[in-house]
């Protein structure tokens, strides 16, 4: 009996050049036996390894492989292609397939689907093995990876050039065993219920001036999203943010510390709380209800502010007692001391994992798209490299579903 977890699935499958394309013809076989629907993407280097007749044997559906037909452009667009997908894999995956994907080309069907996809995307990288270690392929892995991209293999062995080395396409079976994975993974939180905050918040000094910092909410709201996608019921609790509401997340939209605080307490209980907003500490101890005007003070000179503290949400959550989180999780904004710091504070705050960054002006942290963060726990401290923030947002998720299936 063959597990259920592809049933159903549609997989776009993109067939690059490359002598280890006969081996995507096993992966299309295994695939439809397993109950997935299999489409695919031939290019031109593809089709000089295995034939459009044999993927649309296997695949039991009409093989795509020119940009500019008019038919296909007419019947299936290649944007349709790829969002009519729950899983993109690319195998084999070429030198020259992942260059362009990690720059964004897009001068063919195949490339073009995937700049146009906004599914997860998982590459099986095959090549000579001199290509493989070529810091040129190892910055576009690195690149694609920081994009949240996949990867299996290669296999280190005798490569089809004569060569050995690091370069040999994953086995099918291996190549199977991580798209299943990938799709397991989208269930590994269904049950959990999430609470993110995220975003800045703003303290108003009077109707139409407010303290506020120069958070995103990008990190706050990938996570949001990392943690519904895996299926966990999640509540975003966000500050004032450009961003656009993560799909399947109730999204509560605040302004102020206390409003933030209020809308958590109502979220309880949880399974995991994840504080990621950058909540302004203090707030104007008594707002003005109208505008202040420039002779608010009789001999002129300006308004003095009389900040008063705004309550600690992350605290607050970690010491909820019986309505305590099972996994509180902090981040840490150090600008020196980043560790030390963080290890401070995921005590004072009571939480389990506080994820420290350096937000120093230099390294564009605060309302950038990368992160460097360091997990630290009551285990120690693991350092993860720098990554997108939605890529610390999916290793982050990750982690938490495991915590969790661990404790339960
Ligand atoms: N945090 C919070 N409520 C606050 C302040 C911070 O929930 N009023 C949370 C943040 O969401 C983050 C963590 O506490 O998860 C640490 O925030 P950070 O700004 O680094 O620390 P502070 O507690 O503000 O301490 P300091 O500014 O002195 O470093």
């Amino acid at each position: 009996m063959l597990a259920p977890i592809l049933d159903g699935k549609r997989i776009l499958l993109v067939i690059s050049g490359g002598i280890a394309a006969y081996k995507s013809l096993d992966l299309i076989r295994r695939l439809r036996e397993r109950g997935a629907a299999v489409r695919c993407i031939l290019t031109e280097g593809g089709a000089a390894f295995v034939t459009p007749l044999s993927v649309a044997a296997l695949s039991e559906e009409k093989v795509f492989m020119d940009l500019f037909s008019l038919t296909d452009e007419s019947e299936m667009g290649h944007i349709r292609l790829s969002r009519e997908a729950d899983l993109v894999v690319v195998a084999p995956a070429s030198a020259d397939i992942l260059a362009k994907m990690a720059q964004g080309l897009a001068d063919d069907l195949a490339t073009t689907a995937l700049l146009a996809t906004d599914k997860p995307v998982l590459v099986a990288p095959a090549m000579n093995h001199m290509m493989w270690a070529h810091p040129a392929t190892r910055a576009n892995i690195a690149s694609l990876e920081a994009q949240g991209v996949r990867r299996v293999g290669p296999e280190s062995g005798d490569l089809a050039c004569g060569e050995v080395g690091a370069g040999r396409m994953a086995e099918p079976m291996q190549i199977l065993a991580a798209i299943e994975a990938q799709f397991a993974e989208r269930t590994s939180l269904a049950g959990r219920r999430a609470l993110v905050t995220s975003g800045p918040t703003h303290e108003p000094i009077d109707p139409v001036r407010f303290i506020a910092n120069r958070s995103s909410g990008r990190q706050g709201h990938a996570i949001a999203a990392a943690l519904a996608q895996r299926g966990a019921a999640t509540i975003l609790v966000s500050g004032p943010s450009a961003e656009p509401d993560p799909a399947g997340v109730e999204v509560r939209h605040v302004e102020t510390a206390a409003e933030m605080l209020a809308a958590c307490r109502a979220a309880l209980p949880v399974d995991v709380a994840v504080c990621a907003a950058a909540v302004s500490d203090w707030k104007v101890a008594n707002p003005a209800t109208q505008k202040l005007k420039k002779d608010v003070t009789a001999d002129g000179a300006p308004p003095k502010l009389t900040l008063a503290a705004n309550p600690d949400i992350l605290a607050s959550l970690g010491g909820a007692g019986n309505r305590r989180p099972r996994l509180v999780i902090g981040f840490a904004a150090e600008t020196e001391n980043v560790v030390e710091n963080a290890t401070a504070k995921r005590r004072a705050k009571n939480c389990d994992w506080i994820l420290a960054n350096d937000v120093s002006p230099g390294t564009g942290t605060f309302g950038g798209r990368e992160n460097t963060v360091h997990l630290v726990s009551a285990d120690g401290v693991e350092d993860w490299p720098t990554l997108s923030k939605q890529a610390v947002a999916e290793r982050l998720a990750e982690r938490v579903a495991r915590h969790l299936a661990a404790a339960s």
